[in-house]
């Protein structure tokens, strides 16, 4: 017998279905609740409310578990590639070797971004954000691609849009980071891999390819895998939710962009380091920044620190770590920043407010420190962030058109003004 919740409303009691998930979590299904009782739930920030199932991504926050599709994200950021992993989490399962190669030559064959978005790009001031620029970048795609607003798209042209996009995104990215710089921009080159191509296009110059050192590769690897999918979260929740409504996948992508840009989410990784710049700069001492963030009348927030979900600790940031230390060891690089995060870091973990409130360091925490050993500068840190996210965005687009997902359209609890009388200023 499968189990039941029952919630008892102005005396009539009501059975509501309890569904168990593969792992084993359990929800009450409660679709039927405001049909049957005329009541709605009320969950700010959905801290309690799982708005589909999902079979790409699972976690445990408690027990710090990551894993797409059946796969560790320990075993994927060891052992696979990104675009194996962005196969994986798009379409269900790792690609053959022979699907694995077409998926990654009709990627490259993309690569090249029309000449024309480049008119776009040239009205932004060269300081814009380059969230803003992503977002409005990838959005125009769809201008280029009109054959991708049509809803009913057949399978084969979706997996085209899903490809295009794919193949573009390195290549915007890196037309705003030359852009930052005055540098003309580098075209994507047939013979290069996705991560060294991307590479390339940003660092190389339009003469002269750039050769990096294989443990640069390897970090960026790891960082584009680490990011991939995060299950419902802010920015993946607002990708399902636009394109619950048939908006076409550029669309939808640009405002998962732009739900990731905020501080709260993927724009802690440039907050983090903004705040350590401002440690180091005022003695690097850490005492008086773990009190600020623990002042309820300050809003400082110790940023890289907390999680929705993990409250033991993110295995992202756990493998972030070594990575981080790997490549600034192989690349002898001497942050005396890092030294700072890992004294905030040891000092907010032995802190009785971070211990109480299960505060532990995220994936923002450590990855702001090796792309700077990379050579990114702070504003480029989200963006790079959304390029590793861009699969889990797009599969989980995917995974809500296939199930044919209701458009997204939560309730609320009216606390306004009822029935005031309007009376005129002026006679009309
Ligand atoms: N510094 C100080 N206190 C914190 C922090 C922090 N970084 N994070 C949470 N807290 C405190 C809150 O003040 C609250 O305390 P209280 O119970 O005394 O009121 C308690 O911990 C719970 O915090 P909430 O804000 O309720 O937790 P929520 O799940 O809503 O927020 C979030 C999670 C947004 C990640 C939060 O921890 C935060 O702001 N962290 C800093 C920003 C950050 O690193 N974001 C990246 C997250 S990872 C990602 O999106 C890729």
């Amino acid at each position: 017998m499968s189990d039941t919740a029952s919630i008892t409303l102005n005396g009539n009691t009501l059975e509501l279905p309890v569904l168990t998930g593969t792992e084993g979590e359990k929800a009450i299904d409660i679709s039927k609740l405001r049909d049957q009782t005329g009541h709605i739930t009320l969950d700010p920030g959905y801290k309690n409310t799982g708005a589909t199932k999902s079979a790409i991504t699972f976690l445990d926050g408690e027990k710090g578990i990551l894993k797409h599709r059946g796969y560790s994200i320990e075993d994927l950021a060891e052992k696979s590639t990104f675009l194996e992993v962005a196969y994986l989490l798009i379409y269900g399962d790792l690609p053959s070797k022979e699907t694995l190669a077409k998926f990654r030559s009709d990627i490259k064959g993309q690569m090249m971004v029309h000449e024309d978005m480049k008119n776009f790009f040239a009205g932004f001031p060269s300081k814009s954000h380059p969230m803003g620029q992503l977002s409005c970048l990838v959005g125009a795609l769809s201008a280029f691609y009109p054959e991708s607003l049509n809803p009913n798209q057949s399978q084969e042209e979706e997996d085209k849009t899903i490809i295009n996009l794919l193949g573009k995104m390195p290549t915007i990215v890196s037309w705003i980071q030359k852009k930052s710089l005055g540098h003309p921009v580098v075209y994507p080159k047939k013979d290069f891999g996705y991560i060294d191509n991307f590479m390339n296009m940003i660092f190389g110059e339009a003469n002269a390819d750039k050769v990096f050192d294989d443990a640069v590769l390897d970090a960026m690897r790891i960082l584009l895998i680490l990011h991939a999918d995060h299950e419902q979260n802010c920015s993946t929740s607002t990708v399902r939710i636009v394109g619950s409504s048939n908006a076409n996948l550029y669309a939808s992508i640009s405002a998962g962009i732009n739900a990731l840009w905020g501080p709260l989410h993927g724009g802690a990784n440039q907050a983090v380091i903004e705040m350590l710049e401002d440690i180091k700069n005022d003695g690097g001492g850490v005492e008086k920044y773990l009190a600020k963030a623990k002042d309820k009348n300050d809003p400082f927030r110790l940023m890289g620190f907390g999680h929705r979900v993990y409250k033991n600790f993110d295995p992202r940031a756990k493998i972030i770590k070594k990575a981080c230390d790997d490549v600034l060891a192989k690349l002898g690089v001497n942050d005396p920043v890092l030294e700072i995060a890992k004294g905030l870091e040891q000092a907010a973990l032995n802190d009785q407010y971070f211990i109480d409130r299960k505060l532990y360091p995220n994936v923002d925490f450590y990855s702001g420190i090796i792309y700077r050993a990379l050579g990114f500068n702070s504003e480029m840190f989200t963006v790079l962030f959304a390029l590793g996210r861009l699969p889990g965005w797009i599969a989980q687009w995917k995974e809500m058109r296939d199930n044919k997902e209701p458009i997204g359209r939560p309730r609320q609890l009216y606390i306004g003004e009822v029935d005031r009388v309007y009376i005129p200023l002026e006679e009309r």
